[in-house]
């Protein structure tokens, strides 16, 4: 149920029931030669809506734009401060928590917003107490997705750009890219993934200059609508459990 086409009675009449809202956010940012700039907020989106179905619960409007100013050198990637996002969290939150609403759940495509989402979850609870809760949890971050992607793509997910976030737009808006694949697709080592997971990068120059194409050690190629199907069907299940246990 999308909050945008309710009435305030509708709302009002879900409150007397349920106090949870489900809100995805993503990202506009590049996402290499051939995934779309829209692609996190896409992805998140994809599977919000389904999990919003399952559990009739609201569906607030996507936040697509997230902290990714590693990537502000590729054209097209708009970028919002970690302050700023903070402060939208905050104001989006408040909001909402002030209509009585209790359980604010965030679907998440970009690893860029969960540190600024958790600081501001934490100021909210210092300054508006009460049963308040908050929780974000990116798509990929349930064992059943995980396992399901390594089974797709083994290395090739990489970090960035990767086939499975590919794969779902790829499902949901029947779209593929046509840049040609490089012969020779880089692999990262542990180390690179282990300090920079989490899209945990430096600078947008040294960021183009070291992933000119604006892959992350991801090989986009191997995207398929048919694998962005079970990806997606994966996340919904996961994801729809996760948010019933959140409300318990
Ligand atoms: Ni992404």
């Amino acid at each position: 149920m999308k909050l945008q086409h309710q009435t305030w009675p509708d709302v009002e009449a879900y409150l007397k029931s349920k106090t949870g809202i489900i809100i995805p956010c993503g990202s506009t940012e590049q996402h290499g030669p051939v995934g779309m700039i829209g692609t996190d907020a896409i992805c998140a989106e994809a599977v919000a809506v389904r999990v919003a179905d399952t559990a009739k619960a609201l569906l607030a409007p996507t936040l697509t734009l997230g902290q990714a100013q590693f990537n502000l050198s590729f054209p097209g990637t708009i970028s919002l401060r970690a302050k700023t996002l903070m402060a939208l969290t905050r104001d989006v939150v408040a909001s909402l928590a002030g209509q009585g609403f209790t359980h604010i759940y965030f679907v998440n495509g970009h690893g860029g917003n969960i540190a600024p989402l958790q600081a501001a979850f934490q100021d909210l609870y210092r300054d508006l107490g009460g049963d308040l809760r908050c929780r974000i949890r990116s798509w990929w971050d349930h064992p059943s997705v995980a396992e399901l992607v390594v089974r797709h793509f083994g290395d090739g997910e990489g970090l960035h750009a990767t086939p499975s976030e590919i794969s779902i737009t790829q499902a949901v808006l029947h779209a593929v890219g046509s840049a040609e694949r490089p012969t020779n697709i880089e692999t990262l080592d542990t180390a690179f993934i282990r300090d920079h997971s989490g899209d945990n990068h430096f600078d947008a120059d040294s960021h183009r200059d070291q992933f000119p194409d604006g892959r992350v050690g991801s090989d986009s190629w191997l995207a398929t609508a048919a694998a962005g199907e079970q990806i997606l069907a994966a996340a919904v299940d996961a994801t729809a459990a996760d948010y019933a246990f959140f409300l318990t």
